[in-house]
């Protein structure tokens, strides 16, 4: 009997992981099947028991049920912990485990691209929402040393900075001082909504600083080629886009459920496609 899993989020449709991990189950010749299922907020505790019930293998979390979800689940891995969102779900006989591979498919996905140990490189972060958060406390889990957080309300990066369970070096600094500063910065990581519709045209930063061995790794994957991506390579940098982390958060999650790593190029050629 094949296996099932899928993603549970509100909206649902416009969801890639279905595509990614049904093209991946195929590509492997795994008997399984991924299902994307619309669940509203008031229905999460019954979905997720009802998941449970069903025997359900595995399941990706999504918007607006990350940290909800938490409490739902017998036991959360303690990085998904600090970052307070779960976005994969591991059935181990009946129980459900929670993680969380945002951050680690960024780091993968930036690995993948970067020419040089990234853990001790000066990083600068720019934003301080969620996804800035699983990326911080991933990064500094993992051993980077200095990071260097960037956000329009410092009240919300210092929050960041004073909840990181994982020791780093970190710096508060408005989004001028970063501009100023940024000669200093090796790396440089976007996760604001600035540069994605209807921010298209702007960029949360001046990159007249910008070194040109440095790298810019924007989240956005939407569209594919950001302004803030365009000024760093005018600057000669070099620039990544977000479906590198969404690829990689993916195939880290498929890897957690099978065992098997699939390719994640596989996970990106898909993401483009529907991007068109
Ligand atoms: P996500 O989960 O995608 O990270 P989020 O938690 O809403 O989304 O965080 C959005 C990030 O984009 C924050 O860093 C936010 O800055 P504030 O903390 O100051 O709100 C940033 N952001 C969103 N719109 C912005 C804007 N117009 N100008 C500057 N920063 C913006």
């Amino acid at each position: 009997m094949k296996k099932l899993y899928g993603v549970i989020g509100d909206p649902i449709s416009h969801s890639m992981s279905p595509d990614m991990h049904n093209d991946a189950f195929q590509a492997l010749g795994i008997q399984a099947h991924y299902q994307p299922f619309h669940v509203k907020e008031a229905d999460l505790p019954k979905a997720v028991e009802g998941m449970k019930a069903l025997g359900i293998s595995g399941f990706n979390v999504t918007v607006p049920h990350k940290t909800a979800v938490m409490p739902l689940l017998d036991e959360v891995d303690p990085l998904a912990q600090a970052i307070g969102a779960v976005n994969t779900v591991v059935r181990e006989q009946n129980r459900f485990i929670g993680y969380n591979t945002d951050g680690e498919g960024f780091l993968a996905g930036l690995m993948a691209e970067y020419d040089g140990d990234v853990l001790s490189k000066r990083i600068l972060l720019v934003g301080a929402g969620g996804s800035a958060r699983a990326i911080y406390y991933t990064l500094s889990q993992k051993g980077a040393q200095k990071i260097d957080i960037a956000n329009r309300t410092a009240a919300r990066a210092e929050e960041l900075k004073k909840r990181c369970p994982y020791p780093v070096e970190t710096v508060v600094l408005t989004m001028e001082e970063a501009s100023n500063k940024l000669a200093n910065y090796d790396i440089i990581i976007q996760t604001t909504s600035i540069g994605m519709s209807p921010h298209a045209e702007s960029m949360p930063l001046s990159l007249d600083h910008i070194r040109s061995d440095a790298f810019v790794a924007d989240i956005i994957y939407n569209p594919i080629e950001t302004v803030l991506m365009k000024e760093a390579r005018a600057h000669g940098a070099s620039a990544q886009n977000g479906a590198k982390m969404l690829s990689f958060q993916g195939a880290l999650a498929f890897e957690k459920w099978t065992g098997t790593m699939p390719d994640p190029s596989r996970m990106e050629t898909i993401i483009y496609n529907k991007l068109g």
